[in-house]
């Protein structure tokens, strides 16, 4: 599926992250070097769980990583969306459906798992990965990433991956580019399945592996069970209450019970199981002028470039098709003359679809955060037509965004691209 190229560049990326270790896979399946800097002082992912959509789990199949990562994970039977009440608005099945109407699995995954399914693949492919090596600044006349202490590395390309706060994005555009603030945070916990197995109330958040959705005034819950670790993924979204000059902390579960008094009491008392959890404010990239440097050939990939509100469960999704995107399009090259006509057309391809995504996701805030009155009765009523029809608030159930999510083929869209602008040059 990855073409490979017959020459070798070398590619500095620059995170090592979901989506910086995705990409330096793809780049050495299509012929090329690859390094990786990272950061941070070790290779690891915090948080709790993830989803992967039906065609993430295609590319990470391609990628040679799928085997590692089924063993690891969930496959979920089902969305299933409540109101605060815990009265169940509409549900969507994902198994055997996804597999039936995609091809692939959709699945679920503690985020650590997956992140070091991604770091035995890569290193099994000799990548090398630099940790405590923080990018401070690209010089862009040589093309060359510079570390805090001052180590450097020369790349035909250079990738930003390096998330949300990206320095490399602040080097593209000579000034920092800041993220938004979304006015919500998210509380995330993992709680034990064996102490909610005391109480048979808590059966259906964890008896079958599904995704729960509650929708609730000012913020919404979701649940789903993790495989290994013997827990359930359990993220509270509400308004934002961080001191301004952070973006983790730890947080007071009492906070988080107080939020919920008026919910389902199955949510208080499963919150009320939690031992620890973080709250992380929610942040997102408004639309960038351009991912490439007009003219140097560094670019930007994953939440680098287009961070969204975890809404929709497609950060880490978007961040993979912009890897098979790169490793895609340098599998092409035939010369070093066509780097940066080929950066371009990978922004093309992908820029359109990510702010899409970044904006739907900012879209579900407001449908799912309603408070009780006219427009959550007109909601609620509209998650009850059968069939679900185009615009339903649960967003996949809506026929025609479903296939734009799960139905997209990045290798498909790539090749189309490549052929046109390939054709187009021979004409000229
Ligand atoms: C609550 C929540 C739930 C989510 N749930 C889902 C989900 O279900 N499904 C989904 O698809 N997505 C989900 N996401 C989004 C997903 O986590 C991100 O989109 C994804 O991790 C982005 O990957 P990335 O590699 O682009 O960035 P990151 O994961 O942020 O990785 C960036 C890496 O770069 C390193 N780095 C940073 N600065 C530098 C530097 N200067 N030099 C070198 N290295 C550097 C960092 O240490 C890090 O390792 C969720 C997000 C949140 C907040
Ligand atoms: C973002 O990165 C810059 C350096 O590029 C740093 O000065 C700043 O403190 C970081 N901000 C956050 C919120 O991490
Ligand atoms: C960037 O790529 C172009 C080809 O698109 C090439 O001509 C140029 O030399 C490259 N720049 C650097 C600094 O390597
Ligand atoms: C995304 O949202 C921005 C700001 O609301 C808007 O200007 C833009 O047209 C939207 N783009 C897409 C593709 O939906
Ligand atoms: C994604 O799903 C569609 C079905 O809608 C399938 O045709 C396509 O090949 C899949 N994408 C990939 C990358 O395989």
């Amino acid at each position: 599926m990855i073409p490979k190229s017959n020459i070798s560049l070398r590619f500095v990326v620059v995170g090592g992250g979901i989506g910086g270790l995705s990409v330096a896979i793809g780049l050495i399946l299509a012929g090329h070097e690859v390094i990786v800097l990272e950061k941070a002082q070790q290779l690891s992912e915090v948080g709790a769980g993830i989803q992967i959509p039906p065609n993430s789990t295609r590319i990470l199949e391609i990628l040679g990583c799928k085997a590692h990562i089924l063993e690891k994970a969930l496959v979920p039977k089902a969305y299933h969306f409540f109101n605060y009440r815990g009265d169940n608005l509409i549900s969507i099945e994902l198994d055997p459906y996804c597999a039936r109407k995609y091809g692939c699995k959709s699945l679920h995954v503690h985020r650590g798992d997956y992140h070091k399914c991604l770091v035995q693949r890569a290193r099994e492919l000799g990548i090398t990965i630099f940790v405590n090596s923080g990018i401070v600044e690209i010089d862009l006349v040589h093309n060359i990433a510079i570390t805090h202490d001052g180590q450097k590395y020369h790349g035909d390309v250079i990738i930003g991956a390096d998330g949300l706060n990206s320095s490399v994005r602040s080097s593209i555009f000579g000034k920092e580019i800041l993220a938004t603030n979304s006015g919500d945070q998210a509380y995330r916990s993992l709680i034990s399945i064996p102490e909610m197995a005391k109480h048979p109330e808590l059966d259906f958040i964890h008896k079958l592996p599904c995704v729960n959705f509650f929708w609730g005034p000012q913020g919404h819950v979701v649940t789903y069970p993790l495989k290994g670790g013997n827990s359930c993924n359990v993220v509270v979204m509400g308004p934002d209450n961080l001191p301004p000059d952070s973006r983790v902390a730890a947080a007071d579960k009492h906070e988080v019970l107080q939020f919920l008094k008026s919910w389902d009491s199955r949510l208080q008392l499963l919150l009320s199981l939690a031992t620890s959890t973080f709250k992380w404010r929610l942040q997102y990239i408004e639309e960038l002028d351009f991912w490439s440097h007009p003219t140097q050939n560094v670019t930007l990939l994953g939440d680098a470039c287009h961070a969204t509100l975890p809404y929709l469960a497609q950060g880490a999704a978007q961040a993979i098709e912009d890897a098979a995107a790169l490793a895609y399009l340098f599998g092409k090259i035939k010369h070093k003359s066509e780097i940066h006509f080929l950066l371009e057309m990978y922004e093309y391809i992908r820029k359109p679809r990510t702010t899409r995504i970044v904006n739907s996701s900012k879209d579900c805030q407001q449908i799912y955060h309603l408070q009780d009155g006219e427009k959550q009765k007109l909601r609620d009523l509209e998650c009850a037509l059968d069939p679900p029809q185009e615009g339903c608030p649960a967003r996949w159930a809506d026929p025609e965004f479903q296939e734009y999510l799960f139905g997209y083929n990045i290798f498909e869209e790539c090749e189309k691209q490549w052929l046109m602008a390939t054709t187009l040059k021979e004409k000229l």
